[in-house]
């Protein structure tokens, strides 16, 4: 078996993994990025409208500061964001982005060669820099440009399996070479996961391909809990049917939603806000409108109307979703509204953490010596119950920094280090196991009957008797999986449909956490909307969930304080 060794592994090459990697690259000379998928089509790429930093110098937000970006950061989040966090991200921001455009980020600019900012939902003044719509792509591409020039060892379509571990410390992980179909060890002082976001598990959704939460998977098969599940943010703005972002920013710009009677409908939700209320008011604005017969022709999509805007501001502000609208609906958006509908976006939930984003959990007795955690799949609370739009990537290359920081302080080498190949092994059986098979039941057909639950039963509204169900179903397919599935595909070689295999075994398992948490969670807060318990109820509810598998496979509920 390969054993390849690092003093620093960093799991993910989106935005998080990358900057944690240029960080760790100024303390430690022996560091490798893994990735299931080519770094540069990691999900960040498709990160559209913009990020977070209280700049103030656009003229119309001069009197912005950090504390105020804390403040809609906390009531955007409905109380659930850790003030400690919440002021590390919204305390470094300026730093943060000056930094991305020292390395390379091509922020568009004012007339006064200022950098822009624009309006987006929940945040009192503009404060989104952007690179036109494609700032997600000019970031991932500019970290990317920096850490080829620090000489960092990429491994490519690499899949990981599993930590390796003893006691509380981690020795590395065992990863699935996707390319040859060889297990491989992989020795490491120190390990961050930056695998991002579980969106996958829903039939609609912004999230590429590659966010099957694979990460939160391995959490908790080795028996570290995961936080605030139940908040999973629907963005509201998809192209109908097709799942491809269309960006705040088009309503920072000055779009209108609109519903099938043409009127802006957000009026009758958040009069003041109207289209820029924070998402989690929007979505359920919309929602409510396509269940009251009001989407368009009756149908479950809506108007996201452009056409007031010009079409010299859309060309030079919004090319992306000009280009997508006419490449995917056939609709120029210069002349035509874009048929939209609310899709899964982001998880505010994830890996618990701490400021230095080490993986950790005080009060309920895991803390982990040298296992780091940022961007989608870490959960150190600055989104709380609801993210504002611009917070992820300043909370990925915030928290990915200080991952890359104190994970290389602490890793030490992994010289020495004991793998137990017994251990090692049983991943290998795992895989043959999976390959000889002889179910019946597709891989396909299983990973869309568990999206359309969990799109149907724990989607923008749900309730107890809707969340039960979607339990009792989960079940059903976790049997399935183990006793009836079919791999048909044996080649050893890029067999895509192994990968999707053990995607679905990681999506099936932390799909029940997220639906046991929304079940527990009795109120209504940010994303999380019960149609049985609407109000939100703070003598109760104002905590963290923490969920995790306890060894004889059973889910374990545990809550804790939330830092205000
Ligand atoms: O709509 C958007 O551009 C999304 C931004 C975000 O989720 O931060």
């Amino acid at each position: 078996m390969r054993t390849i060794d690092h003093r620093l592994l960093i799991v993910g090459g989106g935005a998080a993994g990358l900057r944690a990697a240029i960080e760790a690259d100024k303390h430690v000379d022996n560091l490798g990025v893994i990735s299931k998928v080519r770094t540069l089509r990691s999900h960040s790429v498709s990160a559209q409208g913009g990020i977070a930093a209280s700049l103030g110098n656009t003229g119309d937000n001069e009197s912005d500061s950090w504390k105020k970006h804390l403040e809609d950061t906390i009531k955007g989040g409905a109380d659930l964001v850790d003030r400690d966090a919440g002021e590390v991200l919204t305390q470094n921001a300026v730093e943060n982005v000056i930094e991305l455009e020292h390395m390379g980020v091509p922020f568009s600019r004012t007339s006064m060669g200022t950098l822009d900012q624009r309006p987006f939902g929940g945040h009192s003044l503009p404060r989104a820099l952007y690179a036109a719509d494609r700032t997600g792509h000019a970031i991932v591409y500019s970290l990317y440009g920096e850490n080829v020039k620090r000489g960092t060892t990429f491994y490519d379509e690499f899949f990981v399996l599993d930590l390796l571990t003893e006691g509380r410390s981690v020795l590395g992980l065992v990863a699935y070479d996707i390319k040859t179909g060889e297990i491989v060890i992989f020795r490491a002082g120190a390990v961050i996961l930056a695998t991002g976001g579980p969106s996958q598990v829903y039939d609609l959704t912004s999230s590429g391909t590659a966010s099957t939460g694979d990460g939160l998977a391995i959490a908790l098969r080795n028996g570290i809990p995961i936080e605030d599940m139940e908040f999973i943010q629907f963005h509201p703005t998809g192209l109908k049917d097709k799942g491809i972002l269309i960006t705040e920013a088009a309503r920072g710009e000055g779009g209108y939603l609109k519903n099938d009677r043409g009127e802006r409908f957000m009026k009758r939700y958040e009069p003041e806000n109207m289209e820029l209320a924070p998402r989690d008011k929007v979505v359920r604005g919309m929602q409510r409108e396509i269940n009251e017969g009001r989407g368009i022709n009756g149908e479950n999509y809506l108007h996201l109307d452009l056409t007031h805007l010009s079409r010299e501001k859309i060309k030079r502000k919004l090319p992306t979703i000009r280009e997508l609208a006419l490449d995917f609906a056939n609709i120029d958006p210069v002349e035509q509204s874009i048929p939209v509908q609310p899709m899964a976006h982001y998880c505010m939930g994830g890996v618990p953490t701490d400021i230095e984003a080490r993986v950790q959990s005080k009060e309920i007795g895991v803390a982990w010596e040298n296992l780091y955690a940022a961007g989608e799949v870490a959960c150190v609370s600055v989104h709380g119950a609801n993210r504002l739009g611009t917070n992820s990537l300043l909370e990925a290359v915030t928290f990915g920094k200080r991952a890359g920081r104190f994970a290389a302080q602490q890793a030490s080498s992994s010289d020495g280090v004991e793998v137990d190949e017994a251990v090692v092994s049983k991943y290998g059986s795992r895989i043959e196991s999976l390959l000889e098979n002889e179910g019946s039941v597709k891989v396909s057909e299983l990973r869309d009957r568990l999206k359309r639950i969990m799109t149907e039963k724990c989607g923008v509204f749900r309730s107890g008797e809707d969340l039960k169900e979607a339990l009792n179903q989960i079940y059903q397919l976790q049997e399935d999986y183990d006793g009836k599935l079919v791999v048909e595909d044996s080649s050893q070689k890029f067999n895509t449909e192994l990968k999707m295999a053990l995607e679905l075994g990681n999506m099936l398992d932390y799909s029940e956490v997220i639906v046991e948490a929304a079940l527990a969670r009795e109120e209504s807060r940010g994303a999380h909307f019960r149609t049985d318990y609407p109000e939100r109820n703070d003598s109760d509810w104002l905590q963290h969930s923490l969920l995790h598998r306890d060894s004889t496979g059973e889910i374990r509920h545990q809550y804790r304080e939330v830092d205000t």
